[in-house]
């Protein structure tokens, strides 16, 4: 019998993972089920990036490996489009990576700036890799509770000294997930002026900055202006609904992004030229052609609102992201809220554990499907459960 490793055998699988057999279990059972789960846009990606991955996909000169750290043409569309989004300026020769999504790089970032044993904060609920990430660089998670009431940001000031010392890096996530909570810029000021006393790494995770309702989400790096402890994360995902072409970049201080890109080159290569292409054509939108993915998100976000209020679902009013972060009734684990939420209204909601212990007691709604879709899901939420 082959033998898997033991670090491999204790983990549990990805949340998501889990909720895809409960859900396909349901299928089998000839059950349609609505998927509120997964953060997967359900929007086309461009046009033009589709276009040009076609092109480029014809040429027989962009079907070898390419650079580890992307194609030049695309860390410079990629420094153009810093500077005109955030007035953030970047040398793409040694600021700026490619990256097979911005998950391989959240992953992989903790291997190329922590030693066995470094202390790193991350948010706690949060994106599930950070923990995985920190701890596969033989590091040491320290959760950092996000509650409601913080408004869901991290309450820096509640660090002891011991605790800043012993730090090495800090994870961020504005506008989160799975919250949705933005952070103003007096956070990130603190944020830097505890970072500059401890000298901490700062990484930050900018994944949905682009969905919004109104207020644009700022970046790290506007906070940071010489770059000297930042590495932040951008994707092609959720802005351009180009979630299985893996494509997104890590940019700021330059030791840290060479260092990623050293770390990568040693496990895989950079994303195939065609796609790299087409994140330059994606780039090159005007703001005033990301307005419609704006719009669905922020209709999909009212209409769950709407329909958790007349559920008397109490939920945080995020304003960006593409989710919603609601209250599991009183007398039930988030896993037996969602588990029954399935089981009798048919809609998949992911258990707020899948965010960490801080996310018991809650559940995270995806405003990702169609119109359609949503509105039978908030009809079936507004049912609630059974007795
Ligand atoms: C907060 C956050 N960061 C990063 C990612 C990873 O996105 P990708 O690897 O598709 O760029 C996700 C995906 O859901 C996310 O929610």
């Amino acid at each position: 019998m082959v033998r898997i490793a033991q670090a491999v055998t204790a983990q549990a699988a990805y949340p998501f993972a889990t909720l895809a057999v409960k859900k396909r279990a349901m299928e089998q059972r000839g059950h349609t089920v609505i998927d509120l789960s997964i953060g997967d846009a359900s929007l086309p990606a461009p046009d033009a990036a589709v276009a040009a991955l076609r092109e480029r996909s014809l040429l027989a000169a962009h079907h070898h490996y390419s650079s580890y750290n992307g194609i030049l043409p695309l860390r410079r569309a990629i420094a153009d489009w810093m500077d005109r989004r955030f007035g953030v300026a970047l040398d793409p020769e040694r600021e700026v990576t490619a990256l097979m999504g911005s998950k391989e790089g959240l992953f992989r970032l903790p291997q190329a700036a922590l030693d066995p044993g470094d202390a790193a904060i991350y948010p706690d609920p949060g994106y599930p890799v950070y923990p995985l990430a920190i701890r596969h660089a033989g590091g040491r998670p320290i959760a950092m509770e996000l509650s409601k009431r913080n408004g869901f940001l991290p309450d820096l000031g509640a660090l002891s000294e011991d605790t800043g010392r012993s730090v090495r890096m800090i994870i961020v996530n504005f506008p989160s997930n799975p919250t949705g909570a933005i952070a103003a810029p007096a956070f990130y000021e603190e944020l830097y002026r505890m970072a500059a006393r401890y000298d901490w790494i700062v990484v930050s995770d900018n994944a949905y900055c682009e969905i919004y309702d109104d207020a644009p989400p700022r970046a790290a790096l506007e906070f940071d202006p010489k770059h000297e402890r930042t590495v932040e994360f951008f994707s092609f995902s959720k802005t351009y609904s180009m979630t299985g072409w893996r494509l997104g970049w890590a940019c700021g201080n330059a030791e840290l992004v060479q260092a990623l890109v050293k770390v990568k080159g040693l496990q895989d290569s950079a994303p195939f030229e065609p796609v790299q292409f087409a994140g330059i054509a994606a780039l090159a939108l005007s703001d005033a052609e990301l307005v419609p993915t704006r719009r669905f998100y922020g209709s999909n976000r009212a209409l769950m609102k709407k329909a958790l209020d007349a559920a008397g679902i109490p939920y945080f009013d995020a304003r960006a992201g593409f989710y919603l972060w609601a209250r599991v009734p009183a007398g039930l684990s988030a896993v037996e809220f969602t588990d029954r939420l399935l089981e009798e209204r048919r809609v998949l909601v992911t258990p707020g554990t899948a965010f960490g212990p801080n996310g018991e007691g809650w559940f995270r709604i995806a405003a990702t499907r169609s119109p359609d879709q949503m509105q039978q899901a908030a009809e079936r939420l507004e049912q609630g459960l059974s007795r």
